[in-house]
């Protein structure tokens, strides 16, 4: 068979699964040829060989499954990073790269600020932000070990500098001042967790997803190690924008302000201490 015909196939076999069926297929594709995923349109003609069939077979059986492609892939991109990507953390979202971009719109003209990232995962937000400001000082801090490893494997893949610290934030914040926190807490309340789609309800872990009340501790804890004048930067659930504004102007946050996400949905927002 050749590469095109396959792909077709395949696309076909996985629209019963995924929203995404013809980019996933061209991903797992690439990945089982060691190509990109461009080189495979210079090559839709090229015949397969049985172990490039077998090997892609196999990749499109996990998607399937609805085994997320990022985990499938073994990494995933995140603003300019390629990060290390597998169960161990949530996969990094592009909602969560508008929270970069306006973290690095609170911290222009700083020459060295100091920078907490609460719940960080693979470490996405902490290492765009060392990675995009000169001279940010990064801390991620996460309650997750594993997570913790993973943010750890990513700092030494990109040789990007950050400290990572295992804390409970329920615990408050830890050390300060810093002249920005930001977090993508878990914001799924428990009983919403069957609705979530199979991808994420069934492969990406419960501690990062799921959490009450994580947002309000995230901001509590905030007020006590940011500098006067420093910026907390929240990701919220869709629908919740307004009433996390509402909740940090009520604890004292002034300058609220809500950023839209690529798709129009409110999913930033920020207060001032
Ligand atoms: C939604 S994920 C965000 C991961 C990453 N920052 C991102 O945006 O891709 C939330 C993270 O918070 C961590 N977390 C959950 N509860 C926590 C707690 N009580 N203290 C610290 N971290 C926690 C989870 O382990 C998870 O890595």
């Amino acid at each position: 068979m050749r590469l095109g015909e396959v792909l077709r196939r395949a696309t076909g076999h996985l629209e019963r699964t995924s929203e995404t069926a013809r980019l996933d297929a061209e991903l797992l594709l690439a990945h089982a040829l060691d190509r990109s995923r461009i080189e495979l349109y210079t090559d839709l003609d090229r015949p397969l060989n049985d172990n490039e069939v077998d090997r892609y077979r196999e990749l499109v059986a996990r998607r399937s499954r609805c085994e997320p492609v990022a985990y499938i892939l073994g990494e995933w991109g995140f603003r300019r990073l390629t990060l290390d990507c597998d169960p161990r953390a949530l996969i990094p979202r592009p909602e969560t790269e508008i929270v970069v971009e306006r973290c690095l719109e609170r911290l222009r003209g700083l020459e060295q600020p100091c920078v907490l990232d609460v719940g960080t995962g693979t470490g996405a937000i902490a290492l765009a932000i060392a990675d995009e400001h000169a001279g940010a000082r990064v801390t991620g801090i996460d309650a997750s070990p594993d997570a913790l490893a993973l943010a750890r494997e990513n700092a030494a893949r990109t040789g990007i500098a950050v400290e990572l610290i295992e804390h409970d934030l329920r615990g408050g914040l830890p050390g300060g001042p810093y002249d920005l926190v930001v977090s993508n807490p878990p914001y799924v309340a428990p009983a919403e967790l069957d609705t979530l789609m199979r991808d994420v309800r069934d492969y990406e872990p419960h501690v990062a997803l799921v959490g009450e009340g994580v947002t309000e501790a995230v901001a509590l804890g905030a007020r006590d190690v940011l500098r006067p004048g420093g910026w907390l930067v929240l990701e919220v659930a869709e629908g919740q924008a307004p009433v996390v504004r509402e909740r940090l102007e009520e604890l004292g946050y002034a300058e609220t302000e809500i950023t839209p996400d690529l798709t129009g949905r409110e999913r930033v927002v920020e207060g001032r201490a």
